[in-house]
């Protein structure tokens, strides 16, 4: 095989009570991805078709998650890498992650799988350190492994795999401003209290049980944060307006998706889920702000390849 076509979707994270640790992978919404071998050795960058990114492989996360995985490997040929964006940066939905796995993906495959997925997430993770200045794998690891992870430790690189509720739907709402993850991480206070830590301790236990127990009342109650998102909610217009007219449409939570601006829902099905997508994009409407919003499945199946 010289050349493969992958789709590499967005994700959502934190979900409230698991900041940097809890995400989930979301289906559809995504960069497309070719990858080709070249004669010449190395990476290359030939074409991203928007926003602006650059194509330096230094200073590119889908260079630098590349360029990671092949050091240590001897090959006597290089990859060029054309990706089409199918998520603004800065958007809260795992733009910079989704190019990172989405190569490491590719390339694993067309050298024949040499890679476990867990070293795909290191090296995918050195393109997350590029861009938010700190290593966390909450948004690659859904994408590699698809549905919701928790991520124990990046430094021993232990991800868990949790189950994906049957059922349950994603609404996505993102005002069209951009939020730098390095700028959203830089308002989150460095000191938490003792009160609050049990509580956030608690109710990501809760969570967890609550995706095993599929108990959405219990889902409900524990995906709560007093500590990360009264800091970032200054960052996004009508957060709390949006968060209050998801939760009295019938959501079962509704939070900040990742350093955001976007927000999540959670909701027990298709119909809820589009109500409220509906209900949010009144409000923005109402108040003169441009979004863009979807609803999507928890996508069990992560990156995937498509030619
Ligand atoms: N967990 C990260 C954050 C996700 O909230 O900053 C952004 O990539």
């Amino acid at each position: 095989m010289d050349s493969i076509k992958v789709f590499s979707p967005g994700s959502v994270t934190n979900l409230s009570c698991g900041y940097d640790i809890l995400g989930f992978c979301l289906d559809k919404v995504g960069d497309t991805i070719t990858v080709t071998k070249t004669s010449e050795k190395g990476i290359k960058i030939s074409s991203i078709d928007k926003y602006n990114l650059p194509t330096n492989i230094n200073q590119n996360v889908a260079g630098i998650a590349a360029q990671a995985m092949i050091k240590d490997i001897k090959l006597d040929y290089g990859f060029d890498i054309k990706i089409k964006k199918g998520i603004k940066p800065g958007s809260g939905i795992g733009s910079s992650a989704a190019s990172s796995a989405g190569v490491v993906f590719a390339i694993n495959k067309l050298i024949d799988y040499p890679f476990s997925d867990l070293e795909l997430i290191r090296f995918a993770m050195e393109g997350e350190k590029f861009v938010s200045g700190s290593y966390h794998a909450d948004n690659v690891s859904p994408i590699l492994l698809g549905g919701f992870t928790l991520v124990r430790s990046v430094k021993d690189l232990d991800i868990i795999k949790l189950p994906n509720p049957k059922g349950l739907i994603a609404t996505i709402i993102r005002p069209e401003i951009e939020i730098k993850t390095s700028d959203s991480r830089k308002v989150v206070k460095s000191k938490v209290t003792i009160d609050k830590m049990v509580q956030q301790s608690a109710n990501l236990a809760a969570f967890i049980s609550s995706l095993y127990t599929e108990d959405y009342d219990l889902m409900s109650n524990s995906i709560v944060d007093e500590i990360i998102e009264p800091d970032r909610a200054i960052l996004i217009p009508e957060f709390y307006n949006i968060k209050d007219i998801s939760i009295k449409s019938g959501a079962i939570a509704c939070g900040i998706s990742g350093s955001g601006p976007a927000i999540f829902a959670l909701s027990k099905n298709n119909k809820i889920a589009n109500d409220i997508l509906n209900k949010m994009s009144s409000h923005f409407n109402s108040v003169n702000i441009s979004y863009n919003g979807f609803v999507s499945i928890i996508n069990s199946e992560g990156v995937k390849v498509i030619d």
